[in-house]
């Protein structure tokens, strides 16, 4: 089996949809701190998009980079675009749409680069699969930023196997990752042929709400999790990590808390093998039913 070569290197990513929930963080000094912490410890990667807190998520993040420009040259961002929410949609209809059309696109990557006062975008995602996409002129103008030095990769987001392969066919660029929902909480794609699309065409899986976005813990038993951590010394946020971990072709996931005591959860789940019949009584106990 060939092996991807992206992000070689990465346990996990930090997911910055939820940084506005942390007024702490929104100081440049303070952000600048959090993200130094984090790259101590060896997470140089982070996930924005363009509708994180509606732009403001990027912007925070490129004034902690201004005010300590040193970090900027140690870290990667993955960032998207194509959705658009109905509130910014500036014509009489005011309707939530997709837009993957290859002028949106061009036009997104440079407003990125802007609010995160960075020159490169390490890879640059489609955030939704669009029914209307104009696939050529987007396809251009991922190039376009590719060959400008503005994006490093493409990829996609939430996209099914023919929705990329129909994006790849149109470029000679490689889609080096679908970014995609994968969890305990969400675990039909390792039974419905999603997981082995993925890996025969050669994308990272990037699981987004790995912790199924803070439902997970209070899903499983408490016996089970007590149980779980006595035999692997993890908690619920290391388990459900570890649990993904363990998934062929290993899932980066996208963590999306911001607290560091989870993080060292979430990094020490990385660092740990579950026993197979423990990864299968994990999902046994959120689905409420045993393997057929
Ligand atoms: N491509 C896409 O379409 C897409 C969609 C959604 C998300 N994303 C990306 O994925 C990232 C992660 O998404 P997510 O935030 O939903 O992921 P997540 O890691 O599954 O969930 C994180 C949330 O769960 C809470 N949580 C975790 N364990 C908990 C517990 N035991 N008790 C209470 N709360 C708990 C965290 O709270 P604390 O803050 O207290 O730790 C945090 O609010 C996002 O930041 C974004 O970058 C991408």
């Amino acid at each position: 089996m060939t092996t991807n070569p992206y992000l070689p290197d990465t346990p996990l990513i930090l997911g910055m949809m939820r940084l506005l929930d942390h007024p702490d963080l929104h100081a440049p000094a303070a952000l600048a701190d959090w993200i130094e912490r984090q790259l101590d410890r060896g997470l140089s990667v982070f996930d924005h998009a363009d509708i994180y807190g509606d732009t403001e998520c990027e912007r925070l993040f490129g004034k902690a980079l201004a005010r300590r420009p040193g970090l900027k040259h140690r870290l990667r961002v993955i960032t998207k675009t194509g959705i658009v929410h109905g509130h910014q949609d500036t014509s009489v209809w005011c309707t939530k749409h997709y837009r993957a059309e290859g002028g949106h696109v061009s036009a997104a990557i440079d407003a990125a680069l802007g609010r995160l006062q960075m020159e490169q975008i390490d890879t640059f995602l489609i955030h939704r699969p669009d029914p209307l996409m104009a696939v050529e002129s987007v396809a251009r103008a991922l190039e376009n930023a590719v060959e400008a030095g503005k994006v490093r990769h493409i990829g996609v987001s939430n996209f099914l196997p023919e929705q990329w392969r129909w994006l790849q066919k149109n470029t000679r660029l490689p889609l080096v990752c679908n970014q995609s929902e994968l969890s305990l909480s969400h675990s039909a794609p390792l039974f419905d042929g999603l997981l082995e699309a993925t890996l025969s065409d050669h994308l990272k899986w990037l699981a987004w709400s790995p912790l199924g976005g803070g439902r997970l813990a209070e899903a499983l038993p408490d016996t089970l999790l007590a149980s779980a951590g006595a035999q692997t010394g993890l908690d619920d946020t290391g388990l459900a990590i570890a649990w993904l971990a363990a998934i062929p072709g290993s899932p980066i996931p996208v963590l999306g808390s911001l607290r560091d005591s989870r993080i060292e959860s979430a990094l020490k789940g990385c660092q740990t093998v579950l026993p197979r019949p423990l990864w299968f009584a994990l999902l046994e106990a959120i689905r409420g039913h045993r393997v057929a």
